[in-house]
């Protein structure tokens, strides 16, 4: 007898480079501020906190798949939580981001951080079971059941916060200290490297079906730069996670696309300002891609977000696989009504040319 878990799902399928009869879609964000139960469910309790409590966090990553049918769940935690685990005092703050209550300003402060360890993940292992138990019965195109995708944060981007203490613009803090102190970069990132790839290894031992890198902020980075002092540690975290497909995305990385697949991705995320031909172009026809309706167009009316998303279609049908994204994550004042339709009408498309 063919077991359930035999029967591959449209997302691992294009994912692996091949062209299921379903095009599969899923939206970064899809869990949060855009949908109503997720503002209810998240009340009186901080962001953090709520990736920390398995039940909640379950809950969280299976509203949008219960809503609107997507090809996968992404797990509902964020890419500070290994800091959490690790006793680094950070927080996210509402309409902020991440803030950190002593950034690393010094050699000093590096080696201080480093002596970190991971911790107990076991919060997190529970949150996947249990998503997985529910999703082993939720069907995606002809499977009988909806994957769940892992993440973590890239360690530039890890670093990129860590250093400069909140949200910033260029990451000009971190982008000095890999040159005026190369050696405690490099402490810096291997830290980030391994405490990110011990996140990614414990969803993936938990049972997520592919991962993904966020390397939000590699975009700020000169190719040289990304290439020696950035892509290693990178390559590092992605080693850590044997046996699933991994896709590597970024914003504003049309410039890093070869380099972020060379880092051992197998799949590239493109953001909305490269189009998915160019971006197949530029990596050799050989690499599936996901991506990249543009975020600003949910809001545009449904005629231009139709136009688009059929142009976007019919630009990745140049790569191997493909799997049907936004650019970057859903906006909060993001119509969920919107969002289902968008899925229902990418399902209607042709999956081939
Ligand atoms: O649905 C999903 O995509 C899964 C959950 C997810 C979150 N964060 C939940 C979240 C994922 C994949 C992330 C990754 C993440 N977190 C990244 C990489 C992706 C990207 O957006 O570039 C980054 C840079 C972070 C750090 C972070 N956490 C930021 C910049 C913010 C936004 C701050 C704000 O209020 O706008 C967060 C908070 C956060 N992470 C929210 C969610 C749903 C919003 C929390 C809330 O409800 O207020």
């Amino acid at each position: 007898m063919v077991s359930v878990t035999e029967i591959v799902p449209p997302l691992v399928e294009a994912l692996s480079g091949r062209r299921p009869s379903l095009l599969p879609v899923w939206f970064m964000r899809q869990a949060g501020r855009s949908l109503p139960e997720y503002r209810t469910t998240r009340a009186g309790v901080g962001m953090l906190e709520s990736c920390l409590n398995p039940e909640l966090a379950a809950e969280i990553t299976l509203q949008p798949v219960r809503r609107h049918q997507v090809d996968a769940a992404i797990f509902f935690s964020d890419i500070m939580v290994p800091l959490r685990l690790a006793g680094v005092g950070v927080d996210i703050a509402p309409g902020v981001g991440p803030v950190l209550d002593d950034p690393v300003k010094s050699p000093a402060d590096v080696r201080d951080l480093v002596a970190h360890d991971l911790g107990d993940t076991s919060m997190i292992r529970d949150a996947i079971r249990l998503i997985t138990a529910e999703l082993a019965s939720t069907p995606s195109g002809d499977a009988s059941w909806t994957p769940v995708i892992g993440f973590a944060g890239a360690p530039f981007t890890l670093a990129a916060y860590l250093v400069e203490g909140r949200p910033s613009r260029d990451h000009l803090a971190a982008r000095a200290l890999m040159h005026s102190h190369p050696t405690s970069w490099d402490a810096l990132m291997s830290w980030c490297a391994r405490i990110s790839g011990q996140f990614l290894a414990a969803q993936v031992d938990a049972g997520v079906s592919a991962v993904q890198l966020f390397d939000s902020w590699a975009g700020s980075l000169r190719e040289d730069d990304y290439v020696a002092h950035v892509a290693p540690y990178s390559r590092a975290v992605l080693d850590a996670v044997p046996g699933v497909p991994k896709i590597h995305f970024g914003t504003g990385t049309g410039h890093l696309l070869p380099a972020m697949r060379d880092a051992g991705a197998d799949v590239v995320g493109v953001d909305y300002r490269t189009p998915l031909d160019e971006a197949n172009t530029i990596l050799g026809g050989r690499t599936p891609l996901q991506g990249n309706i543009d975020p600003a167009m949910l809001a545009a009316g449904w005629k231009p977000l139709t136009r688009h998303a059929r142009d976007v279609v019919q630009r990745g049908y140049a790569a191997p696989g493909h799997v049907v994204n936004l650019g970057h994550g859903v906006p909060p004042t993001t119509d969920p009504d919107v969002l289902t339709r968008l899925v229902e009408f990418v399902h209607g498309l042709p999956a081939t040319a």
